[in-house]
């Protein structure tokens, strides 16, 4: 029998992406997977390092996993991810772990693992340029067998002087658009309706090769989308630097490929879009907003915004709730400034706006955001949506939820459609997170 497998994921969409990467390497090298830790033999956190927070709480819980090896003897406890790459070597003789791979290493994790023994830990936080894993058909872990991420590119070579991303997961680089089809089939193959598109920037997707010649984003997008016009596309993320009017335009001609954009703002100030190195100003970033909404007027636009940068002002400060109103997010991921070792900004500017402030700013962006929220679905009612049944709702399981093509959260109640099925519906209210829904049948 395999030793057993227990991963425990942190962070984004590409964290849960390459867990599913790792299982299917472990998988194809003898291991098995358990989603119980308790009968675990390797137990592995996936980790983030994106704020302080994610640190912190990933700590606590290496502590946990090594008060299991009282009764476990034998137990592998392993550190992968954005973490591991950041302090490598420091993991090892700070905490007992096993185990240190950073997110360009998971080929060497049956090697790594065969290795350990009590007084040697494996470490290997080696980054690539050309590891995409392009060849390797992850293992979903998702339950419900109708969505699933595709990653396209990997890395980051945008250097925004807040974020870690660079320096954990690498130089961008794209993976070969015919291993992205092969998988997206293979998941059709396989029943699902949905995949996502991952990158930390997918507008800067490229490929050339003599057999396929020039691929870009918005190429990429077509093709995809042109696998089945049953299969739902959603991508993230955007950079607003760079999302081409030819996305745009793409995304308009296909209905399959989902009427949203995940769309960072970070600040609405152009001394702190400055500060950050994002490179564009806040006029570009609302030009960019009129065009979606000229192409695609129904186009659900999410964001991340950041409070309490370097020296940021009131004035500042007021300036990015000036942009929330001018776009009307319709979600928002918000967050307060936290100082990331080693980056540009750590370096270079003092992380000087006093946490109470930053707080009191980060409030005032999440109360503006829930007034926008709540808007933005009480426009939907009334609307008809076509959506892709997920399954029974959490709250109330003689209800089924869905997502419309703008990534709402759709409940109604049907007793003859199920999971992976489209249905018709029409929203008749809506609460802060979800559209009320009613079937429409078909006569
Ligand atoms: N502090 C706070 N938020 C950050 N983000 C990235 N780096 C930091 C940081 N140092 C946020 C950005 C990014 C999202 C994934 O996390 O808003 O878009
Ligand atoms: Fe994802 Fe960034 Fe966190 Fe790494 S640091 S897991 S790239 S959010």
């Amino acid at each position: 029998m395999g030793k057993k497998v227990y991963i425990e994921t942190y962070g984004c969409q590409m964290n849960v992406n390459d867990t599913e990467v790792i299982f299917s390497i472990l998988l194809g090298n003898g291991y098995e997977r358990t989603e119980d830790i308790a009968e675990a033999d390797v137990i592995m956190a996936n980790t983030c390092s994106v704020r302080d927070n994610a640190e912190q709480r990933i700590w606590g819980r290496i502590q946990q996993f090594n008060s299991f090896r009282r009764s476990h003897p034998g137990l592998i406890v392993g550190i992968v991810g954005c973490m591991a790459e950041r302090l490598k070597d420091k993991l090892l003789d700070s905490h007992r772990v096993d185990l240190v791979a950073g997110p360009d290493s998971y080929r060497s994790l049956p090697e790594l693992l065969s290795r350990i023994t009590p007084t040697s830990p494996q470490i290997n936080v080696l980054l690539s340029h050309e590891e995409t894993y392009g060849d390797i058909n992850p293992v979903r872990i998702d339950k419900n067998g109708v969505s699933a991420f595709v990653s396209i590119m990997r890395g980051c070579n945008n250097v925004c002087s807040y974020c870690v991303v660079p320096y954990t997961r690498g130089a961008e680089r794209s993976r070969d658009p015919r291993t992205i089809l092969a998988e997206t089939r293979d998941l059709l193959e396989k029943g699902y309706k949905e995949v996502t598109l991952l990158g930390q920037n997918v507008d800067s997707y490229y490929w050339k090769d003599p057999e396929v010649g020039e691929v870009t984003f918005a190429s990429l997008l077509e093709k995809v989308a042109l696998l089945s016009p049953t299969l739902r596309v959603r991508f993230s993320t955007s950079h607003p630097k760079d999302i081409s009017d030819e996305v745009i335009y793409t995304m308009g001609r296909y209905d399959n490929i989902c009427k949203n954009i995940h769309f960072p703002l970070q600040s609405g100030s152009d001394r702190m879009l400055q500060k950050m190195r994002r490179r564009y100003t806040r006029d570009w970033y609302l030009e960019r907003v009129a065009k979606i909404r000229s192409v695609m007027p129904g186009c659900a636009i999410t964001t991340d915004i950041i409070a309490g940068f370097c020296s940021e002002t009131e004035e500042d400060h007021r300036d990015t709730l000036d942009v929330m109103r001018k776009v009307r997010y319709d979600y928002a991921y918000m967050f307060q400034y936290s100082e990331r070792p080693g980056t540009l900004a750590a370096l270079k500017y003092p992380d000087d706006v006093p946490p109470e402030v930053k707080g009191r700013r980060l409030e005032e962006i999440i109360a503006l955001q829930n007034e926008l929220s709540a808007r933005s679905n009480r426009s939907d009612v009334g609307k008809v949506f076509e959506v892709l049944i997920e399954g029974p709702s959490r709250r109330d399981s003689s209800q089924l939820c869905g997502r419309a093509s703008n990534n709402k959260m759709c409940v109604f109640t049907d007793s003859v459609h199920t999971k992976g099925d489209y249905v018709k519906v029409r929203v008749d209210d809506c609460t802060s997170a979800t559209l009320l829904c009613s079937l429409i049948t078909d006569n």
